[in-house]
C-alpha cells in the first residue's frame, strides 16, 4: 500500500504543506498537487531537462527527485523566476527568439539562471571575470553548462545568444 508522508516545503517564496506519496517525484509534486505546470515531463527519465527546477537555489531534474527529499528545502520554479517584471533571462529570451515549440524553455531558464549563479560564485570551474566584473562565460562554456537541458526544435544557437546577452 502506499506510504504517505507530510510535506513542508517553500515553493516560489510560499510555504506549502502537503500529503503525499513517498514514491512521488518533486516534478509531480509540483504539477499534480500544486498547478504549477511550468516545468514539463519531457521524458520524466533524466535525459531532457525540460523539468528543470532550482532547490535552494542548485538546478535538479524534478522528475528524479523524490519529493519526500525535499522537506523544508525552497523550490524556485519557472513561475517564480519573475514577479513583477519578467527576469531578465526571459526578456532576452524573447528578444533573441530562443524557443520555438517553448516546450523545453521553462527548464532551460531555470537551468540558465542556476548556471549563471554557479558561474557568478566560480563554480563548478575557473570563470573569468569579464571588464564590469561580472563572469565571463565562452559560446562553448555556456553550451557546456547548459548541456543538460536538450531542445528538440534546436534553438541552442539562439538560446546561447540570450544567455550570453544576460551576462553583459
Ligand atoms: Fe526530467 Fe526529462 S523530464 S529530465
Ligand atoms: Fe521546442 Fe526547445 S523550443 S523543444
Amino acid at each position: 500500500p502506499p506510504v504517505l508522508v507530510e510535506l513542508a516545503l517553500y515553493v516560489n517564496g510560499e510555504a506549502r504543506q502537503l500529503t503525499i506519496d513517498t514514491r512521488m517525484s518533486l516534478l509531480d509534486v509540483l504539477r499534480d498537487r500544486l498547478g504549477l505546470t511550468g516545468a514539463k515531463a519531457g521524458c520524466d527519465r533524466g535525459q531532457c531537462g525540460c523539468c528543470t527546477v532550482l532547490v535552494d537555489g542548485r538546478r535538479v531534474y524534478s522528475c528524479l527527485r523524490l519529493a519526500v527529499t525535499c522537506d523544508a528545502v525552497g523550490v524556485v520554479t519557472v513561475e517564480g523566476l519573475s514577479t513583477a517584471e519578467l527576469h531578465p533571462l526571459q526578456r532576452a529570451f524573447m528578444a533573441h527568439d530562443a524557443l520555438q515549440c517553448g516546450f523545453c524553455t521553462p527548464g532551460q531558464l531555470c537551468s540558465a539562471a542556476g548556471m549563471l549563479d554557479e558561474a557568478a560564485h566560480g563554480w563548478p570551474s575557473a570563470v573569468t571575470d569579464g571588464p564590469t566584473g561580472a563572469p565571463e562565460l565562452t559560446d562553448a562554456e555556456i553550451r557546456e553548462r547548459m548541456s543538460g537541458n536538450l531542445c528538440r526544435c534546436g534553438a541552442y544557437q539562439n538560446i546561447v545568444a540570450a544567455i550570453r546577452d544576460t551576462l553583459r
